[in-house]
């Protein structure tokens, strides 16, 4: 079979590592990849949101399966751009993909079906989101209703930061249209975890479940990033806990979709709170997690190729599919000043050096090639991933990687899967 990737992060390098095991695999092509996925594609220089150049080049390679990773050329209608054109391709259509590219979509669609989540309400208007504030109380949460680069949920701790976040999004349109609605909704406590659905529309089953580490410091502090490291399987999702998740907001949610005429097929990633009344929903995303994808694809024992093509194409999956023993950790390594500005082109050491190790795999999320040396050039650069008999031995593992690595201003969490 011959496999198109769009994209260029560490997320997309674990996709093409697992894809290229696969025996099916004929081809491998990525648009743009990077250079760790250049170890395992033909990098090809097309960016991921131009989607006509993506289905000229699908078309003219005579590729059979197209596996979107990010979530922008999703939500732009890419998946419905390759179906018109007969190409077969891995991920939800444009109406589908609201469920990550409008969270009032989200939202309405899991009040409409009775899929648990914070209770909120939908503003366009600054005044009556602050009522709203007032009638619900502080802590609670202000969300751009569109894509805004993992920026756009604003926790705020009293009315007044609420008011400020509010101001924000509605008035200051610090996110642009993205901003021009806005979710208000109660805070909710408890663990969060990262929980995927693999579904053809038809079926769905669950692919993996993982922990996210989004605040930038040790000990949950600093402001939110795109994630700085995971943990697989969670160790806070035990059997029953993942067959309630199931049943009360995966199965659910593909219903309620396929009801309201927008069928799912792809990747389907719960952000989950688990309080103290059960599994609830943070988010829903359209797309795999990253770095949670890392994760649990060194995890996975099956052959990922036809998994995705079934799900593509509406044929059958299997009932579950099958893991590997024990767990896998990812450590993101980040350029000075993420999630903020930060410095490109820096030289990169010790890759190498650090799959030496067995077990260890270093992702690309953010590096080039310049004159031949590996440079920085993204705010999370590499992910360290490791695989143990447990999460403490993945963790040390991991982490023994890590120190074989070096990059000017590089920072990473220490305390990944080693909270408790
Ligand atoms: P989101 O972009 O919706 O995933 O939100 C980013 C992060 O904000 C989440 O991972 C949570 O840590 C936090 N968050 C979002 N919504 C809530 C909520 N209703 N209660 C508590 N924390 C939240
Ligand atoms: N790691 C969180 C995300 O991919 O959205």
């Amino acid at each position: 079979m011959r496999v198109l990737l769009i994209g260029g992060g560490g997320r997309e390098h674990a996709l093409a590592w697992k894809l290229a095991q696969s025996p099916r695999l004929s081809a491998l092509y990525a648009a743009p990849g990077n250079p760790g996925i250049a170890r395992h594609a033909t990098c090809v220089p097309i960016k991921a949101d131009r989607i006509d150049a993506l289905a000229a080049f699908a078309e003219r390679e005579r590729v059979d399966l197209t596996v979107v990773g990010p979530e922008a050329p999703l939500v732009a209608g890419i998946v419905d751009l390759f179906q018109s054109r007969g190409l077969a391709i891995f991920g939800p259509s444009r109406a589908a993909a609201a469920i990550e590219g409008s969270k009032a979509f989200a939202k309405a669609l899991m009040a409409k079906h009775g899929i648990p989540t914070a209770r909120f309400r939908t503003f366009g208007e600054p005044a009556a989101a602050r009522g709203y504030c007032r009638t619900i109380g502080a802590p609670l949460v202000v969300k751009a209703d569109g894509l805004a680069a993992g920026k756009g949920a604003i926790v705020c701790a009293t009315l007044a930061e609420a008011d400020e976040a509010i101001a924000l999004c509605l008035e200051h349109r610090a996110f642009g249209a993205a901003g021009a609605t806005v979710v208000v909704e109660e805070f909710m406590r408890g663990e969060e975890a990262s929980f995927f659905a693999l579904s053809s529309g038809a079926e769905v089953i669950p692919l993996g479940v993982a922990q996210d580490h989004k605040r930038v410091y040790d000990g949950d502090q600093g402001p939110n990033t795109g994630g700085m490291g995971a943990c697989s399987p969670a160790p806070i999702v035990d059997e029953p806990t993942a067959a309630l998740v199931m049943e009360r907001i995966i199965r659910p949610t593909i219903r309620a979709l396929a009801a309201e005429g927008r069928p799912y097929r792809g990747l389907l990633y719960a952000g989950l709170m688990l309080t103290s009344k059960g599994p609830k929903v943070v988010e829903f995303n359209c797309r795999f997690g990253d770095p949670e994808c890392q994760a649990v694809l060194m995890r996975l024992a099956d052959d990922l190729l036809p998994l995705l093509h079934a799900a593509a194409t509406g044929a059958a999956l299997p009932m579950s599919v099958t893991w590997g023993t024990g767990a896998a950790v990812c450590v993101v390594l980040a350029s000075q000043g993420y999630p903020g500005e930060y410095p490109t082109g820096l030289p990169i050491a010790g890759v190498d050096e650090a799959e030496a190790l067995p077990g260890v795999v270093v992702f690309h999320a953010g590096t080039a090639r310049k004159d031949g040396t590996l440079v920085t050039a993204g705010g999370r650069v590499l992910g360290v991933t490791a695989r143990g008999d447990s999460v403490s031995a993945a963790t040390d593992l991991a982490y023994r990687g890590v120190d074989r690595v070096c990059f000017q201003g590089m920072h990473y969490r220490k305390d990944i899967a080693r909270r408790r």
